[in-house]
């Protein structure tokens, strides 16, 4: 079974089943700063898993494109890819997970005809947060699933979400296939990566929202949240191997393969993977670049010329593989033919800029590396790895790979000393300019920056924690603040929240600000855009105890300097997205 049968199978089945299909989302999620990609078909639907109406109702069904970078690392083995497929049924409030399970159930064994007897299932375990998931277990049971084949395990393995820091998560069930290999130990079960298990469909029920303290409420409207991995689940079904033997990915990795002289089998699936992840960042308008997504997208492009040299593929065949990518890809993906010339550019412009840098930084990690094997060193100094990014452009992760590869380890953690002592050469350097460039209206602009953070705390706190900054713009007149919130607002909602930044004022707040580490940001509970640079140092503005975000700055020292906060008008932006314009009197 092809992979665009798979997907016509699973939206045609739950059609019958009264489910509204729902058209795909761009990879690059529009109006959304909290994430850099989609990472999960239920991304898009996050406000209707809070409680929104759903024009197409309570049962929905669709396919979506992910993008997951956290593997990046992992890819070149055979079950890891940056860039996915996710078919998923959601029940906003409908069904829950008795009829969730059985419909799962149908569509394995009756559509894709797989035999009971090669699938497992896992379960939530039950802690302190959330009961054992009995009634998954018994759903399974009463289909017919075996108690030696129902796992439990806890939320390492069987927790999904939120998708950012709060929101809507809660326990799941998931589906493995045996592909029949022998048991890689006595202890091996679903949760080992040996492969022997191939997940290939995960239910999750939505039945808490996770607060910004950690804790987790209730949530009124009962989900279902579901993800089948097409490629994955192609792979099962054709009988193949892994993924790459499947239609989507043969003709792209055989090309490679018959071009390289070298090829070995990691460099090839880089190269097969990152050309796809990368192809369909572009074709959202994504340009590489040094920061958010156009990062991810240069480090993909950077990692795929890599690997091509390494594995003696010429760069100038990039035109080549992409075109036989297409010709794969494009019933699938119709957006990649007109696309084609956009993506194909792309490329070349990236190879012409880094591939000299490439063959620079190669050289002088030679140099190093012969040197260090002399001196029976076998590791690389974070200082050498920040030199070789300073002066040669050559990227750490690129260093650290070489690196590995050579029998080297590296100081990860020195270089990143090393980086942040730069960042804050640099930006002391970017904040002269700024307060500079503000002129007259700098210390009015100053304050409403300062009240924005006020006015998000607020927000949250009288409308709830599912409230996020969408987007701002402040002048020396007034602010204007984007923010997530189903419906209207009352006036009695809008008079707490004036009234709440207003006594914070008057609490004359102390505003202070931190460094650290993009990790240590997310730990301490700030809000702000998660994006997932490596490396990354940033400031954390307080006020008082009332605020904490990350944020570039600058800031009031104290909010008491901010005189009187009026909110002037609260309009829709756009289904789910509200507009707060206010001033300072
Ligand atoms: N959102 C769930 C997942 O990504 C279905 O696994």
């Amino acid at each position: 079974m092809k992979a665009i049968e798979l997907r016509k199978k699973y939206l045609d089945f739950f059609e019958s089943k009264g489910h509204t299909i729902i058209p795909c989302s761009p990879v690059v999620p529009e109006n959304d700063p909290t994430v850099l990609f989609t990472t999960a078909g239920m991304h898009p639907l996050v406000p209707y898993l809070l409680g929104e109406k759903h024009p197409g109702g309570k049962r929905l069904a669709g396919y979506q494109k992910c993008l997951r970078t956290d593997d990046i690392d992992e890819v070149g083995d055979t079950s890891h890819l940056t860039f996915f497929e996710m078919l998923g049924n959601w029940s906003l409030g409908n069904y829950f997970k008795k009829e969730a399970i059985e419909y799962s159930f149908e569509f394995l064994t009756k559509e894709l005809n797989i035999p009971i007897d090669k699938i497992s299932v896992s379960c939530f375990a039950g802690d302190e947060d959330c009961p054992k998931d009995v009634e998954a277990y018994q759903a399974w049971k009463s289909l017919g699933i075996p108690d030696e084949r129902i796992y439990f395990f806890g939320k390492d393995q069987n927790w999904w979400g939120p998708a950012g820091k709060t929101g809507p998560c809660g326990p799941d069930t998931e589906m493995f296939i045996d592909i029949g290999t022998d048991k890689c130990s006595k202890n091996c079960d679903p949760s080992c990566n040996c492969g022997k298990y191939i997940e290939i469909w995960n239910n999750v029920f939505m039945q808490y929202n996770k607060k910004a303290d950690g804790t987790f409420e209730e949530l009124e409207q009962k989900n279902v949240d579901t993800g089948m991995g097409l490629e994955r689940t192609a792979f099962i079904m054709q009988g193949k191997n892994n993924v790459f033997e499947t239609e989507i990915f043969a003709e792209t990795v055989a090309k490679i393969k018959e071009l390289a002289t070298e090829a070995n089998d990691e460099s090839v699936y880089i190269i097969a993977d990152h050309l796809r992840a990368a192809a369909f960042i572009i074709l959202d308008g994504i340009v590489p670049t040094n920061t958010d997504q156009g990062y991810v997208l240069r480090r993909l492009m950077r990692r795929t010329i890599r690997h091509m040299r390494k594995i003696n593929l010429e760069t100038s065949n990039i035109e080549l593989l992409l075109e036989v990518q297409k010709e794969s890809l494009m019933e699938l993906y119709p957006e990649l033919i007109e696309n084609h010339e956009l993506i194909v550019n792309e490329f070349k412009k990236e190879i012409q800029k880094f591939e000299k840098t490439l063959i620079n930084g190669e050289k002088e990690f030679g140099k190093i590396s012969e040197h260090l094997k002399k001196q029976g060193i076998n590791k690389l100094s974070g200082k050498t790895i920040f030199r070789l990014y300073d002066t040669f452009g050559f990227p750490p992760e690129v260093t650290e790979e070489l690196a590995t590869e050579n029998g080297f380890d590296s100081d990860i953690e020195g270089f990143k000393e090393f980086f942040k002592a730069h960042q804050k050469k640099s930006r002391q350097g970017a904040e002269q300019k700024f307060k500079g460039g503000l002129a007259d209206n700098s210390e009015q602009t100053i304050k409403y920056h300062t009240a924005a953070h006020l006015l998000l705390g607020a927000l949250k706190r009288i409308l709830g924690e599912h409230v996020y900054q969408r987007g701002s713009n402040l002048t020396a007149e007034r602010l204007r603040f984007d923010f997530n919130h189903p419906q209207k607002m009352t006036d009695e909602e809008k008079q707490k929240v004036e009234e709440l930044v207003n006594e914070q004022i008057k609490r004359n707040l102390k505003v202070t600000m931190e460094e650290m580490s993009l990790e240590a940001a997310k730990e301490s509970g700030a809000d702000g855009v998660f994006d997932s640079k490596y490396g990354t140092i940033v400031k954390v503005y307080s006020a008082g105890d009332f605020s904490k975000e990350i944020c570039g700055g600058p800031h009031v020292e104290n909010t008491s300097v901010l005189g009187k906060f009026k909110i002037k008008k609260e309009e829709a932006v756009s289904s789910g997205v509200r507009r707060i314009k206010a001033i300072l009197e």
